[in-house]
């Protein structure tokens, strides 16, 4: 008879085992588990509850089992459940039934959500990393093409001129604020479960802040029923997750469309770039494709976490169980995208001519012209109506601003002078010179903060 199954007459049905086992993926929380059994372990012997000589043996062949599986020398069974009671039996073989004194004041409930946890706190770790090189990345590229000019877009259309640098450093705000929320969500993820028990506490005198402290968590939760059952952090996580891989997502874009023969404001590395299987010609931007791409499994493990939670009553229900993979899958997801995405951004060309030039054509000092007669009084909406008509004279002679005459300019309104010849996207971008907005002193500014904050 297969463990834990003492009350029953026969072994499960081997479409329930195939049906409920878990090992098959969450025998990747094997540290976690065998770290947070040797800190309970320990607790329990400092507190008289099982002997030294007890705890000895059974650190002994936890560590020992750690060494095999991270060997590849160990064999999962399917019929052992999970994790937990993979390597409970294995301890049992190796040292016997002293290996049953360490589920003492301990029920898998509490075991679960605390190696949840402290995988959790290992992926928000890693993940904020990562987001700090993709933020230094994103840096690097603004600070090396500083001059660089490219025309900003409102409904995909030519807006107004912009420093690419001020484009960058967008995405490096975006990145700041999730990387300040994962942090506030490690404020909620590193409170330890353990002494929870199954739903209500243990009946032992056990110290719990030893364990918390052992296992590095702040704190200890409140209250059982809601530590064995509460996977908000995980949602946390996922929620957070979503809305950083829907930032990179945008800029995937952004490097897509600017990569077309139609923009050509860019060029990816050939390291970044892939190539179809019948146009020879093709060089295809896959990396940032599959980051668009990849963001919905990403919203999609989120919807799933948060559906399975939804009326789900206290304490402990095996629905949990399915908190595993989607969260697995949205960690490996974010994190290597930001990997990937950041090498591709380190080593994409910008073409500044052409940017330049894009940004100069299409009207796109339109609204500076308006300004300037704005500044000499005339109010801004008949300022906006003048330069209008100014367009459309400009666009029936097939002309650009610049090149009508004064003439021109002065049959619509008297206010314009020959120094209206001298707005260019230069001073167009030098003029927005306000907290926030495009001017390189403002950029300047704006540098020097990111790279301050990146350093703290
Ligand atoms: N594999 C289970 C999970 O992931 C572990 C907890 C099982 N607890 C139980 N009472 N069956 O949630």
């Amino acid at each position: 008879m297969k463990p834990l199954r003492s009350r029953f007459e026969k072994d499960t049905d081997s479409k329930v085992q195939k049906y409920t086992e878990s090992i098959s993926y969450d025998q990747q929380l094997y540290r976690e588990d065998i770290i947070g059994s040797i800190a309970h372990a320990r607790m329990l012997s400092q507190c008289g509850i099982i002997g030294w000589d007890e705890v000895e043996k059974i650190v002994e062949g936890l560590n020992s089992i750690r060494e095999e599986i991270q060997n590849g020398e160990f064999t999962f069974d399917p019929a052992l459940e999970d994790i937990h009671m993979s390597i409970e039996t294995r301890l049992f073989e190796k040292i016997g039934e002293v290996a049953g004194k360490l589920h003492t004041a301990r029920s898998r409930n509490d075991q679960v959500a605390t190696d949840m946890r402290m995988y959790a706190k290992d992926a928000i770790f890693e993940t904020i990393v990562l987001l700090q090189g993709f933020q230094k990345v994103i840096l690097d590229l603004a600070e090396t093409n500083k001059e660089v000019i490219i025309p900003g877009y409102t409904h995909m259309q030519r807006a107004q001129p912009i420093l690419l640098a001020h484009h960058l450093l967008a995405y490096f705000e975006m990145a700041q604020r999730d990387i300040d929320r994962f942090q506030d969500c490690l404020k909620r993820t590193d409170v330890l479960p353990l002494g929870s028990g199954a739903l209500a506490g243990v009946p032992y005198r056990i110290d719990r802040n030893m364990v918390a402290k052992d296992l590095g968590f702040a704190e200890t939760s409140a209250n059982s029923l809601d530590a064995v059952s509460d996977r908000d952090f995980i949602i946390e996580y996922q929620a957070a997750a979503s809305i950083a891989m829907m930032h990179l997502s945008r800029l995937a874009e952004e490097m897509i469309i600017w990569s077309s023969a139609e923009f050509g404001f860019i060029e990816i590395d050939d390291a970044y770039a892939t190539s179809s299987s019948i146009m020879p010609q093709k060089k295809n931007p896959d990396v940032a494709e599959l980051a668009r791409g990849k963001t919905g499994r990403v919203y999609g493990n989120l919807m799933a976490i948060l559906t399975t939670m939804k009326g789900l009553p206290l304490a402990y229900n095996r629905d949990l169980q399915e908190d595993k993979e989607g969260f697995f899958d949205t960690v490996n997801t974010l994190n290597s995208t930001l990997e990937v995405f950041s090498g591709m951004l380190e080593t994409v060309k910008f073409n500044a001519e052409r940017t330049g030039k894009a940004a100069s054509e299409n009207y796109t000092l339109a609204t500076d012209v308006a300004d300037y007669l704005a500044k000499k009084g005339v109010p801004f909406r008949e300022a906006h109506g003048i330069v209008g008509k100014l367009v459309v004279l400009a666009i029936s002679k097939g002309k650009e601003l610049t090149e009508l005459s004064l003439t021109d300019y002065q049959n619509l309104s008297p206010h314009f002078e020959e120094d209206v010849f001298s707005i260019t996207s230069q001073s167009s971008i030098a003029d927005r010179n306000t907290h926030g907005g495009t001017a390189p002193k403002q950029l300047e500014r704006a540098l020097k903060i990111a790279r301050r904050k990146l350093n703290e």
